[in-house]
């Protein structure tokens, strides 16, 4: 890597993020495509949010992923916010153009994309969804454009009752939103093509469990987790033992940094460079299988 005065900057701030995937997912990226850009980690803190964002304005930083916790706080920061980041509130992208700073939210779209590229479609389609927390309502506002029917089930039902008015409000469609039991994630799975944990159930401390009974599982079911660590979680393991398809959260991990590296970049994200870069990390971190 050459770095001129003429280098782009791409940075991911939040708190922590001295463990964070990007730098290294981002800087394969670029160096496979010869394009003169670097990324970076800042640590800032919440109190520090607004400074930090006039510091990218005055620095001309080109792009940025918003992490933990800034995602929402962000957005008075900013001038826009393309359709993906309003319906939701959050932002974990930012385009500076000319000093127009643009909030984007490619962690939905991520989901969808990784769940496309196994060749499914979601059309006609019922998707169980467990999980409304960030990431759920991320997924849930992406994927409710596309299938015929979304449950979301929620340890909190009240917030996945208050998320499935919403959309079905704005899509006209079967959307519903109850409470996570044993019972309803059962009923619910009969019926579902595709089943997404957007719970954290599966990651430490709750590393080792999962919220569906081995016995729920069925060949035809497509399985998506978004945990990556571990990065095959005793859901993923469940389901590939008994011959479904799964999608991990190294998946849509890198296709959101696909979407956020394309917004930034405006060329097409060497995927399969990106995941073997993030691979090779986690091992360094000792994130396990
Ligand atoms: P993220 O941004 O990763 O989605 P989050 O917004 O904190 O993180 O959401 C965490 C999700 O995991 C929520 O849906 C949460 O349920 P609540 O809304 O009831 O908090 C869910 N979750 C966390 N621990 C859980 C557990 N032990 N059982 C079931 N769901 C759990």
């Amino acid at each position: 890597m050459q770095i001129s005065g003429k280098t782009k900057i791409c940075a991911i701030i939040g708190c922590p993020v001295e463990h964070s995937l990007s730098p290294s997912m981002h800087n394969a990226a670029f160096q496979a495509l010869n394009l003169d850009f670097v990324y970076v980690a800042f640590k800032v803190k919440r109190q520090e949010l607004k400074e930090a964002i006039e510091g990218i304005r005055s620095l001309g930083i080109k792009g940025l992923n918003v992490t933990m916790p800034h995602k929402n706080e962000v957005i008075e920061h900013l001038d826009k916010l393309d359709p993906s980041a309003q319906s939701i509130s959050a932002v974990n992208t930012i385009l500076n153009q000319e000093d127009t700073l643009m909030g984007y939210n490619t962690d939905g779209l991520g989901a969808i994309k990784a769940l496309k590229k196994t060749g499914l479609s979601l059309r006609g389609k019922t998707l169980l969804l467990l999980g409304a927390g960030g990431a759920g309502k991320a997924i849930a506002f992406q994927a409710a454009k596309e299938v015929k029917e979304l449950i979301i089930l929620n340890r909190t039902p009240k917030k996945a009752k208050f998320l499935a008015d919403v959309l079905c409000r704005k899509f006209g469609k079967k959307i519903h939103g109850h409470n996570l039991s044993r019972k309803n994630t059962k009923n619910h799975l009969a019926e579902a093509d595709i089943l997404i944990n957007a719970t954290s159930v599966g990651m430490p401390p709750d590393e080792g469990r999962s919220l569906v009974d081995p016995n729920w599982l069925r060949p035809d079911l497509k399985v998506m987790d978004i945990i990556y660590h571990p990065i095959e979680t005793k859901l993923v393991k469940d389901a590939k033992s008994i011959g479904a398809q799964v999608i991990t959260g190294v998946d849509m991990l890198l296709y959101q940094g696909a979407i956020s590296f394309e917004i930034w970049t405006g060329n097409s994200a060497p995927v399969e460079v990106m995941r073997e870069a993030t691979m090779k990390e986690l091992s360094k971190q000792g994130v396990s299988h």
